[in-house]
Parts: structure tokens; sequence; C-alpha cells
């Protein structure tokens, strides 16, 4: 008989912990992996939820458990194992049915799989799911994108599982094909970028103040109380106020500085050099992710240039808040650009206030200034949120503590690549003369590339001078 309210694939830690969630809200969910003894483990160690789970070991039996019009969530390794899973999922599906994948795909590969399945009938839903074990577990920020009327079959479930912002559920439908994955893969741009920005800031706290990480971890633990109020703001101040018990040396200390990273931030970074639109936080906070991992190289450079001579960074503690809010600021800024653009690109219709709003709890972006920026879209869609009235008041208050940051990062020899690039950006962004004329004149003497002119409507070249060839082989004199 089929008595679950939906399925769900993959029973590895986000998955199995999206499982409890769903029994715990009061659902029924069927559940099946491809090795089944942790069925058997997952179903033993439900404990009072295993009367809402229904293990399954055969895929047909699986699908067979489920109520019609089917939804099976699939949470396996994004990239192949979902085309794979989807291949053996498809002659036990009917008409109606809906796969809803949950994984980090890449959204371009949730827009083909809908395209496929859409002429067989099968809806299919790509699912940003953010917020770690603990998220998939009591509630995630869900970001659903894919067939409209599907979602409506799976909405109840997946709203409930949500986590809540004062009672709002942070789960919704945000456009077709690979539109939930897209946000899902800006999410974690921003989240790179907010990353870099803090660990910039530590670094300043430690080699320009001479600061512990104690005592680093005392002022993220006092600056979440501020402004800056956010998870990552939280989990920084455990993660400095952490000491290794064997050596009672701070465990941030003994972590080796070389940063991992799964691709989705790099995704964001692509997409928007794809898009055009400038995001140079985000990037930045990508290529910082890779200079860290050039360990050696590092090391050797520090051997040929030596370490870092200057003095003590001559900057306050709410000067860095003030400089860490305005970075902030400009990556939030980009990234909703780069979603703007993709919607117009994609025929998406994202709606962005919605996006913030759904971004407020249960993702690892969580934070104050979100509940600022989904207030701020509800007075109307800003070109870019730099030019919103909410943070034109902010960033007047804090782009000169940002200015100061960079400023003794750059004298005092500190790496700043995302706070540094947030500050061009700004000043780049509220620039009305630019110097892009010289680059258009280079082009134009070049390539005959052509420009247009100030003065004058149409396409014009300038009469340049013929330039001297310079055999590279022989020195000039
Ligand atoms: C989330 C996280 C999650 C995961 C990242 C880590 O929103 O819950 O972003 O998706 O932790 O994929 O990404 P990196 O390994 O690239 O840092």
């Amino acid at each position: 008989m089929s008595t679950a309210d939906i399925g769900l694939i993959g029973l590895a830690v986000m998955g199995s912990n999206l499982a409890l969630n769903i029994a715990e809200k009061g659902y029924t969910v069927a559940v099946h992996n491809r090795t089944a003894a942790r069925i058997d483990d997952f179903v033993a160690n439900a404990g009072a939820l295993g009367d809402k789970v229904i293990g399954q070991a055969d895929l047909g039996d699986f699908v067979q458990a489920i109520k019609r019009p089917r939804s099976s969530i699939i949470m396996v390794k994004a990239g192949a194992a979902v085309d794979a899973m989807i291949e053996q999922l498809l002659p036990h599906l009917e008409q109606g049915d809906a796969i809803i994948e949950a994984g980090n795909s890449l959204y371009t590969d949730t827009t083909r799989r809908f395209a496929y399945l859409a002429p067989k009938g099968i809806g299919y839903l790509g699912v940003g799911v953010s917020g770690g074990e603990e998220g998939a577990r009591h509630g995630p920020s869900i970001m659903v994108g894919g067939s409209k009327e599907q979602w409506h079959n799976a909405e109840p479930v997946l709203t409930a599982i949500a986590a809540k912002f004062n009672g709002e559920s942070c789960c919704a439908y945000l456009g077709e094909g690979g539109a939930g994955h897209f946000v899902k893969t800006i999410h974690n741009g921003i989240e790179y970028g907010d990353m870099q920005m803090i660990a910039e800031v530590y670094g300043v706290m430690r080699d320009g103040l001479g600061m512990s990480p104690s005592q680093a971890a005392d002022v993220f633990k006092a600056w979440n109380k501020g402004p800056l109020n956010s998870y990552l703001i939280e989990i920084t101040g455990h993660v400095l106020a952490a000491v290794d018990e064997t050596s009672g040396t701070p465990l941030v200390d003994l972590i080796l500085d070389k940063a991992g990273q799964k691709g989705t931030g790099r995704w964001s970074a692509i997409v928007a050099q794809e898009l055009a639109v400038p995001a140079t936080t985000i990037e930045g906070a990508v290529a910082a992710r890779s200079l860290s991992a050039l360990k050696d190289e590092r090391v050797a450079a520090e051997g040929i240039y030596g370490k870092r001579s200057a003095g003590k960074a001559d900057i306050t503690l709410d000067e860095l808040e003030k400089a860490l809010l305005a970075g902030k600021i400009a990556a939030y800024a980009q990234g909703f650009a780069v979603m703007a653009k993709a919607s117009e690109e994609n025929g998406w219709n994202l709606p962005l206030g919605t996006i913030a709003k759904i971004w407020r709890a249960g993702c690892i972006i969580r934070s104050r200034f979100l509940d600022q920026m989904a207030s701020a879209y509800d007075k109307g869609t800003p070109a870019n949120l730099l030019v919103s009235p909410d943070f034109v008041a902010l960033m007047k208050e804090n782009h000169g503590a940002l200015r100061k940051v960079v400023a003794a990062g750059a004298l005092g020899e500190f790496p700043l690549v995302c706070l540094s690039a947030a500050l061009s950006y700004f000043d780049s962004y509220r620039q009305g003369q630019g110097t892009a004329n010289l680059i258009q004149g280079q082009r134009d003497f070049f390539g005959a590339h052509g420009f247009q002119r100030t003065d004058a409507e149409g396409e014009f070249h300038g009469k340049w001078p013929a330039t001297i060839q310079v055999d590279a082989a022989k020195p000039q004199a």
C-alpha cells in the first residue's frame, strides 16, 4: 500500500538528516539507499520517528510505497550519480510524478535534466539546501527551482521542514529549470566572500594588532551582538576560542592554512564572468582559496621576500567591524546583481526579495543583515543594492573605515584580497567618470575597434600615428 507522503534516496549525512526532519514534522517518508545495510541501520536508529519511516531496499517497492503523485528526493553526490539515479528511477515512475534533486548540482545540469524529463511527464525540481548537517536535521533554507506544478505537490513537506524566520518558512519556489540550484550557487559565492573577509579581518587582528585567538574570539562574540550578527560571525567566535585538548594550544593555530573548495564558489565566479556582471569580491574569495592552497610556493616566496616587516596596524577594532560590514554589503550587492542578470537571461523572474527572506534563517549566510535586505527589497528593486536607500546610508557610514583598513593592509603588508576588491568595486561603481575612455582609445589604436564620443552620436575612429615595429629579438639602443 502507498502510505508515504514523500520518498528520499541517499542516506548519507545530509539525506538521513533530511529524512529525520521530514518524519519529525509528521510526514511519512519512504527511504532507499544503494547499500541496503544503511537502510536497516537508519530505520533501526530512527527511534521514536521509526513509525514514520518506511525502508525499501528495492527501488520499485520504494516508488510504490509513495502516494501519487509521487515526489522522490534524491540526495546523492552531484554529477554523474544524479543522472544514473534518474535513469534507474524512470522505469518505475508515472506521469505526474516528480524527482526532487537536493544536492549541490551545477544549475545547467539541472536545466538539462528538467528539459529531459518534462516531455516524459515527469517533473524535476532542482532544490538548493543550505545549512549543513544541523540545518538538514532541524531546518535548512530551501531554494526550489523546476516544475511549478509538481512543486505544489511537495510544497507542504518542503515548507514544513525548512527553517522559520518569525514564523515564515525559509523555503520558496524561485523559478523554472535550474533556478533553485543557481540561487544556491550564488549563496555559496557570497558565503565564500563572507568567510574570506572574516579571515582577512582575523589576519589583521593576529598580525597587525597582535591579538591572541581567544582575544579575537571575544571580539567576534561581541560583534555577533551588533550589526554583523550572523551565523558565520558566531561560529568564527567558537572556532577561535577552541583549544586543542592534547597540547592546550588554540586549535586555529594548529589548523593548516590551506582552504578546500568543492566547486560551488568557483561556479558563481564563472557565471558572473559569463554574464558580464562584476563580482570582484566573490571572484577574489575563490582566488584567495586557490592562493591558500599554494602552501609550498608561499613558504618559498616568504623565504625570498622575507616575512612582513611592518609594525602594528594603525586601526581600531571599531574600524575593522565597520570595514567588514561595508565589505559585506559590496559582496551581497554583487551576488544579487548576478542573480538579477541571470534571471533576465534565463527568463526565471527570480524574486530577489523572497531570496533575501529565505536566507534569513537556516542557511550558512543567515544574518541580521539579510532581514535589512529583505526590507530594502520590500520597498522596491534597486539597480544594485549599493543604491538602495537603506544601504546607501550604511555605506556612507562605513566605507571610510573600509578605506582605512584597506590602506592599513597595503602599508602593513596584509593580503586583503576581498576587502580591497569590495572597496574598489564600490569606488568603481560610484564613479561617474571612469577611465575606460583610455581603454577604448587603446582598442581603437591597435584594432580599429571604434569608440563612442561624449559630444556626438555614432561610432568613431581616431587618427592614430603609425606604431614603430620593434624587433623583439634585438634590444633597442
Ligand atoms: C551550505 C554549504 C554547503 C557546503 C559547501 C561547502 O550552504 O550548507 O554551502 O553547501 O558546506 O558546499 O563548500 P566548499 O567545500 O566549496 O567550501
